[in-house]
């Protein structure tokens, strides 16, 4: 039996990524939670005829709690999205506290639980994630994951409208480091099948990557980030996740995780000098079964990025670890 949670769950992401984890044969139950409209939510997608049982709940009652309460998996999308003109670390005074919050419940009722986090700042939530549950005893990194599979999905579908290639899903593009702006790093030398892409297009394609989340923000003019994509991408995650708890093998999809904590990525941090970066992460029963080191060719400009990304990085992290580890807000 598997409970999937999705806090976050009536916004503009958590509602596609119920719809698609209600069709999921490898869901049995669904809890959906959000400070809003969950029951409508919940409602609706129980008419499906799929195999999910939904349930959802509200904050009254602890219905975070009850939400939570032995899950499996919980995808955190629960949170505020940027507007034209913001960066996704402008988001974290108010998302800081929301993703603290929802840890800290989930290590009371769901300790073991698989947790995916989408909120962003990815580059910050994930740290924040890790001390809450380091500070409460029960951080196990293979079971912690940032949801950077949107920037593997854009470099697919950019990559292969450059190269030419008809089926985008059929290539392999390593994106590593974080998830925003420049710490994003795409590796295209080592796109599997392999593709040439054009010198004059290179720098033109690496923005598109690190800055794809930009486009979708200034396209949709005030209502909002990726919701669509995002939502497919964090099913794309939660679903081989899931497949690979259950045992099928060979399952790879990088993600942003605490790499001394899983099995091969002490070296890795020690290369890049930060505990918290993206790389492939091998899936498996356990969650994060190893990371994989994909730092050994890189070109030179890929060198240039990945400095550039792990400046950026150093300060997001702090940021994380020291919110979650201040001492709680006196009320007055
Ligand atoms: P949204 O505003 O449409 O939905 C967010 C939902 O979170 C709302 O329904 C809101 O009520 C709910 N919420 C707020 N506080 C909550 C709490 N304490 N507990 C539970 N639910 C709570 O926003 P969205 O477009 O769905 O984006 C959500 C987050 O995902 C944003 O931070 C956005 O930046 C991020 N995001 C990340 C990626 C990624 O690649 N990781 C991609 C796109 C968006
Ligand atoms: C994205 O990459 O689309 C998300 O992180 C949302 C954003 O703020 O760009």
């Amino acid at each position: 039996m598997v409970k999937a949670v999705v806090a976050g769950a009536a916004g503009g992401i958590g509602q596609p990524l119920s719809l698609l984890l209600k069709l999921s044969p490898l869901v049995d139950e669904l809890v959906l939670y959000d400070v809003v409209n969950t029951p409508g939510v919940a409602a609706d997608l129980s008419h499906i005829s799929s195999n999910a049982k939904v349930a959802g709940y509200l904050p009254a009652d602890s219905g975070v709690k009850t939400a939570f309460k032995d899950a499996d998996v919980i995808v955190i999308p629960a949170g505020v999205p940027r507007k034209p003109g913001m960066t996704r670390d402008d988001l974290f005074n108010i998302n800081a506290g929301i993703v603290k919050g929802l840890i800290e419940a989930a290590a009371e009722v769901a300790p073991k639980a698989f947790i995916l986090v989408i909120s962003n700042p990815v580059n910050s939530t994930v740290p924040i994630t890790a001390e809450v549950l380091r500070n409460k005893k029960i951080f196990n990194a293979q079971r912690v994951f940032g949801v950077t599979t949107l920037d593997i999905v854009r470099a697919e579908t950019f990559v292969a409208e450059i190269a030419g290639k008809s089926t985008p899903q059929g290539l392999t593009v390593p994106v590593i480091g974080g998830h925003s702006g420049e710490t994003i790093v795409p590796l295209f030398s080592q796109v599997t099948p392999k593709v040439t892409i054009p010198d004059d297009k290179y720098d033109a394609l690496v923005h598109r990557v690190q800055f794809g989340g930009d486009e979708v923000v200034k396209a949709k003019d005030g209502l909002g980030s990726a919701t669509l994509s995002m939502a497919y991408a964090g099913y794309r995650f939660t679903e081989k996740l899931l497949k690979a708890i259950k045992g099928a093998k060979g399952l790879v999809e990088p993600s942003y995780v605490y790499l001394p904590g899983i099995p091969g990525g002490k070296e890795i941090a020690e290369k890049v000098g930060v505990d918290f970066f993206s790389v492939p992460i091998e899936l498996g029963p356990n969650g994060a079964e190893k990371a994989v080191d994909v730092l050994g060719d890189l070109t030179a400009k890929e060198k240039t990025l990945l400095e550039a990304a792990i400046k950026g990085l150093k300060g997001n992290i702090e940021k994380g670890v020291t919110f979650a580890n201040q001492p709680p807000q006196q009320k007055l």
